[in-house]
């Protein structure tokens, strides 16, 4: 069933694809629209005027607040060191704990991007296409890389790549470039 019944959904939710999606026990605020093959798990939430691109993935845990953005094949996650099982026999729900995982309010996430448990991705920040963020990521900040990192913005509010360069044991993007012996 694509929808379960136990999944609240707040007023003029657009799912264009309603067959095409996998929803069960979580909730989805009012206004907010999903894309196709979006999977939403038990206990995730998803506030209102959220806008949540195909093929992502809003795992048990995950708590999005009101108007946040959701690239393409965004995957969260809720356990950092998982196992298909315990002395020999499959895991069930009591071999692990879910560490939760928060996005303020206004946030944006770049298509791609892989987001790691137990962390607080804060209000208005960015999260450019295809960074591994494995830290808190402060408020209004943009962050890109693997792993991701704070990006200098300049006064035009975009990535400032100068100051990039210089800083560069700031940037992921300069370890993922030139790899760490660049900074030595
Ligand atoms: C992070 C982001 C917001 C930065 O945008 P911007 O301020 O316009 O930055 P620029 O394009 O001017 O790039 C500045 C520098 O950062 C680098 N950079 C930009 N985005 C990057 C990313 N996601 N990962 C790694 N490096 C990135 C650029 O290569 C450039 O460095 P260079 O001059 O050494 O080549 C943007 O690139 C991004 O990733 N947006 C998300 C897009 C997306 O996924 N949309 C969803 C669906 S359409």
């Amino acid at each position: 069933m694509p929808i379960a019944k136990d999944v609240r959904l707040g007023r003029d939710v657009r799912i264009l694809h309603p067959d095409l999606v996998n929803l069960y026990g979580c909730s989805v605020g009012d206004e907010t629209r999903l894309g196709t093959f979006v999977e939403v798990q038990v206990g995730a939430s998803i506030g209102a005027r959220c806008k949540i691109s195909s093929h992502t993935f809003i795992c048990e845990g995950v708590s999005i607040e009101d108007e946040v953005f959701i690239g393409h094949g965004v995957m969260f996650t809720n356990d950092k060191y998982p196992r298909a099982t315990t002395d020999g026999r499959p895991q069930g729900p009591a071999d692990w704990t879910v560490e939760p995982t928060r996005v303020g309010k206004g946030a944006s996430i770049g298509s791609n991007a892989t987001i790691l448990c137990g962390i607080s991705i804060g209000d208005g920040a960015t999260v450019g296409a295809g960074a591994v963020v494995t830290r808190d990521v402060p408020a209004s900040a943009v962050v890109a890389g693997v792993p991701a990192r704070i990006m200098p913005m300049s006064e035009e509010g975009r990535v400032d790549a100068q100051t990039m360069l210089r800083t560069g044991s700031e940037s992921g993007v300069v370890l993922l470039r030139f790899g760490k012996d660049a900074l030595s």
